[in-house]
Formats: structure tokens, sequence, C-alpha cells
């Protein structure tokens, strides 16, 4: 499809001002919870993105009213009339998201039965959804795989239960989340996932009616209620979105503030990209600061000059690296003085996107052992899961084919910092969770152009 191509003329310093919306992986969970409300919800700061597009389908399938509301990004979710969709209109979103799984809690509450299509998603690995089924069987619900997809019923209806989960999967976590709002009794979620989203999702939850408190050590204390009703909520920022912009600009040696980036959810990535040796300033309370409506802050991230520096990294559960951050931060690295070590811990197989980065002239190298930090749960069991990185080195041009999301910003960040015109295909993958962003790009000063 010619209209999927991006070229990119590389070699241009990225410079201006950007804005990042709600973050996607709040958003469509915000947008799940509303299935769970007797009233409507209202979402601001709402990114068009693909994601959200996906999870208004569905709902939409289950009688829930979605439509824009008067602010630009909000969005009103009326889900009064909830109803059963067929099993032929859910499927023609199988493959589309992963998002659905986290419906089972929801639907069950609202309908006593649900159908989840074939999951879709970021290929980084096998993705499996057993913690989800476990956790779900915990409460009483009855899951039965066929090749469709999965159907699941609860004939005594959904109880409060003790959950441990093998590993803090945010998923997971926001499953057991979702469906312990209203299981009869309480549910004690242990090794939970504490990410921001998770944390926000628990604000807008407990705006609906909800009572859940976070205990120290990953603990999680749900009393199920008999009714929650709407919320209104401003999501937290993209932290992820924010994240890339701020590695495109060290790798291009450029300057980009990121309007609406939020210290406190990058704490973590901010240490490193100064520890790299990129720059950055915080005015993220500009607006609390001045009094002055209109005056956005966020955080401005610059390179300033001379050579970066190597970093040895790995990504973990929060409040550790991010796993999403690891890739735009490694086209970064490559422009580093020495080596770096990226030592990724989430996902089994997410350092494919590497390849493509030395057929550009990096040097990177991929090993299935732990390397530089704690073992992991895929240390000796094949996965190419540690990458060492030598810089610096000189990027050219190539074509490329994007793979999944995070790795295709780190392709056309790559594509951008390089010398040269590079072509990269499949780029609407990015559009699943980048708002606007060739927009965001000529903003920039970027010199692209769809072929
Ligand atoms: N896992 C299992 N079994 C399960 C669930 C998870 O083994 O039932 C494993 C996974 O295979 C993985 C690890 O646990 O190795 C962590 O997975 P997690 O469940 O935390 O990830 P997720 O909920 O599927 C979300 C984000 C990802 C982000 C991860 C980690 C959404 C829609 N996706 O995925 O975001 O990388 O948490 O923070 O919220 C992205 O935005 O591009 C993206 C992939």
């Amino acid at each position: 499809m010619t209209e999927d191509v991006l070229v990119v003329h590389g070699g241009t310093p990225l410079q201006g001002q950007i804005r990042v919306r709600g973050a996607k992986n709040l958003v469509s969970k915000a947008m799940v919870a509303a299935l769970l409300g007797e009233s409507p919800s209202r979402l601001f700061d709402v990114p068009r993105i693909r994601d959200v597009e996906v999870v208004s389908g569905l709902l939409e399938l289950h009688g829930v009213k979605v439509t824009a509301g008067v602010e630009d990004g909000e969005l009103v979710m009326d889900p009064t009339n909830v109803e059963s969709a067929s099993t032929d209109e859910i499927n023609v979103h199988a493959g589309s998201s992963r998002i659905p799984i986290l419906l089972c809690g929801p639907l069950l509450h609202r309908l006593g039965h649900a159908f989840i299509p074939d999951l879709g998603g970021c290929h980084i690995g096998p993705r499996p959804i057993d913690f989800h089924i476990g956790a779900l069987r915990e409460f009483g619900a009855v899951v039965d795989k066929t090749p469709e997809g999965m159907h699941l019923s609860a004939p005594n209806g959904l109880h409060g239960a003790k959950l441990e989960l093998p590993y803090p999967s945010v998923g997971a976590t926001e499953q057991v989340l979702l469906t312990a709002v209203r299981a009869e009794g309480v549910t004690e979620l242990r090794n939970a996932a504490i990410e921001p989203e998770i944390i926000d999702l628990i604000c807008i939850l407990q705006k609906m009616g909800a009572i859940i408190k976070v205990h120290t050590d990953r603990v999680i204390e749900i009393q199920g209620v008999p009714r929650l009703y709407g919320y209104e909520h401003k999501p937290i920022p993209d932290r992820i979105e924010a994240a890339s912009w701020a590695a495109a600009a060290l790798a291009t040696r450029g300057e980009i503030e990121v309007l609406g980036a939020r210290q406190q959810d990058m704490m973590t990535f901010l240490n490193v990209y100064r520890s790299i040796g990129g720059e950055l300033k915080i005015t993220d309370d500009r607006v609390a600061r001045t009094g002055v409506s209109g005056s956005e802050g966020g955080i401005k991230f610059w390179h300033p000059g001379g050579e970066l520096k190597a970093v040895a990294l790995e990504t973990d559960v929060h409040p550790g690296f991010m796993t999403d951050w690891q890739q735009p931060l490694v086209v970064a690295l490559t422009q580093a003085r020495g080596i770096s070590i990226m030592h990724e811990t989430v996902y089994e197989q997410r350092l494919g996107y590497t390849e493509a980065l030395n057929q550009m002239g990096a040097t990177i190298q991929v090993y299935r052992d732990c390397l530089g930090g704690t073992p992991c749960r895929f240390g000796r069991r094949n996965f190419m899961h540690s990458a060492v990185i030598a810089g610096p080195s000189k990027l050219h041009a190539a074509d490329l084919r994007i793979p999944d999301l995070r790795a295709g910003f780190a392709h056309l960040i790559a594509a951008l910092a390089a010398e040269g015109t590079s072509r990269v295909y499949g780029v609407n993958l990015i559009k699943r969770g980048y708002e606007d962003f060739e927009a965001k790009l000529a903003a920039l000063g970027a010199h692209v152009e769809r072929l």
C-alpha cells in the first residue's frame, strides 16, 4: 500500500514544541471502566489514536453510546443500555488490540456472559493470558476457550478472591481491579503492578464508587460494591510518548519541549536521560505557579552538544525503567561513546528491531544472557533479551519495515537521525499509539513526506 510509506530525509535536528495527551495505556482501560457505571462517564484529553477507536467500537457493540464531548479530546460514554453483541460482530475486532481481554469482568457483571475475540497487540513475545484466566476463574467465572475466541459466564456470580500474580503484570492487575470492584466480598491481590497508569485507573474506579486500598509491597485490597456510577477524569499524560520524543531530541541532536509531560511519572527516565548526557528542564507546574491559564508546561529535552555517554540499563516493572522506553532510547545510545548495555526483562522478544539499526550503521549485538544486571525470567531460556550497543555510530539511510509500535517509532527516530533519505514502510502502525505524529514531526522541522 503506497499510502503506508513515509519518506524521511534525515540529518536535521528536531526542534520545537509538541504536546502529549492522555496516556494510551490508561485511556483504553478508563474506557472499559465506563462499562461498569450506571450513568455516563466523561474522559478528557483523549488522544486520537487507533486503540481508542478499537475500544470505542467494542463498547458501542455492547450498547454503550460513545460520543465526542464539548471540549477537544472529551469522550462521553453512556452505558445505560448495555447489551449483548454477537460473536461475529465482536470478531471484527479480532487481532486489533489486547484491550478486549479487559472486558471480561465488566461484561460478566453487566450481562452475566462475555465473548472475547482473539487478541492483537504488538508481537514482542508470546504474551500469554494465563494470569488473567487464572484470576477470572478464582472469581468464579467459567472460561471456555474455543478456536474462535473465549466464552465466559458466571453462573454463581463473581466473588472476591485471594490472589497472587506470578509476575506483576499490568494487564492482569487491571483485570483483577475491573472484576473485583463489583464482585461480592473482598479481594486481595498480591504482587500487583503499581504503574502510574494502574494508580490512575484506581483513581477512576474510586470516583465511580469503588473501595480500593493500595498497601505497601504490591498488595491491593478491593472491597466489592453493588453498584458503580459514571466518572469525570483527566488521564495522566502519556509518559511513553513523552520519552519517545525525548529520545528523538537526543538522537537528532535537537531540542524538543514536550508540553503536558509530567515529571513524577518519568523520574526513572529523566535520571537515565541525564546520565547519558541529555539536558532537560521541567516546567510541568507552570500553570500552577504562574496562574496563567494557557501557559501549559511540560519537560524540555535537548542535546547539549559534545558526546553522549554510554550506560548499562535494564527494563523493569514500575518504578524501574519501562520496557516501552527501551527502543527509542537505544537509538539515542547508538550515538553515545562507549559500550551501552540494555537488558530487557519484561518481554522476551523485544530487541528484534536492532537488526534494522545495524543495517543503518549501528553496532548492536544481542545475547541470550542476562547482561549488566540481575538475572531475569528469560535468562538461560534461549531468548535474545540483552543488547550491547557500541557507539558512536554514524547512521545512514535505509528502507525500513515497521515491526511493532514502539520499535516502529525507534525506526522512525533512526531514519530522522540518519544521513540521507529513508523509506519507512508500515508507518500507519505508529498511529496505534502516537497521536498526529506526522503533524508533530512537521512542527519539529522534520523533512518527511508520504510516498
Ligand atoms: N504475562 C504472562 N501472563 C499473563 C500476563 C502477562 O506471562 O497472563 C507476562 C507477559 O508475557 C510479559 C509480562 O508478563 O512478559 C508483562 O506483561 P503485562 O501484562 O505487564 O503487559 P500488558 O498488560 O500486556 C501493558 C502495556 C504494554 C507495556 C506493558 C508493560 C497496554 C495496552 N499495554 O501490556 O504497552 O509494555 O504493560 O508495562 O497497557 C505499548 O504501549 O506499546 C505496550 C506494549
